[in-house]
């Protein structure tokens, strides 16, 4: 591990990701670099991008780089992916690779780096039965799981907590 260890943070397009920067930030104060690495989607105004440039001090990756570029981020000790949608967690379990996210978390379990999932999902998207086998099999990949959230009110009406900070709890030794 390098001497400030690097942590790869994979932004999905679901609501809840406008609060990422929370997630930087702790990263940033328990001693991680970080780099962001969003999907297509994602980058369609769901974070403030300028804000997780300023806050990791690289800029947010979403394309694959061309055959002649260098890598644009060191190799990861910890991926986190946070929030993670419903679509991405389906095709990640898939093997589907087709975006640089998609990427970059198919090949996180064979690099032996931890992995830590937020997923952010509602209760009626999370009753497809693909969704509970795309769970069962990354966590069989060694993929740690924090608690479901789905975004819906909680009881008093009001949003519950995301708990951004569960992502590193996960991926940090114990
Ligand atoms: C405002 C808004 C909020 C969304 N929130 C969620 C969400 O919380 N969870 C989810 O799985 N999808 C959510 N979606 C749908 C995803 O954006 C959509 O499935 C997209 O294809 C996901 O792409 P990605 O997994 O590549 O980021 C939301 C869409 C919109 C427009």
């Amino acid at each position: 591990m390098s001497e400030q260890p690097f942590l790869y943070v994979v932004v999905c397009a679901a609501g809840v990701a406008a609060g990422v920067g929370e997630l930087i930030g702790a990263a940033r104060e328990r001693g991680w670099a970080a780099g962001v690495i969003a999907t297509p989607a994602a980058m369609n105004g769901f974070f403030d991008t300028a804000a997780a440039t300023a806050l990791t001090g690289r800029p947010v990756r979403s394309a694959w780089r061309t055959p002649a570029d260098p890598r644009p981020f060191p190799p990861p000790d910890a991926v986190v992916v946070a929030p993670a949608t419903f679509n991405t967690i389906n095709k990640w379990a898939a093997g589907i690779a087709d975006t640089l996210a998609l990427g970059t978390l198919c090949e996180a379990a064979g690099l032996g780096v931890p992995i830590a999932a937020l997923p952010c999902v509602t209760g009626a998207l999370a009753s497809h039965p693909a969704y509970g086998s795309s769970l069962r099999r990354l966590r069989e990949m060694g993929v740690r799981f924090g608690e479901p959230y789905s975004g819906e009110p909680g009881p008093d009406g009001g949003r519950t907590d995301f708990g951004w900070q569960r992502a590193l709890d996960l991926v940090e030794p114990g």
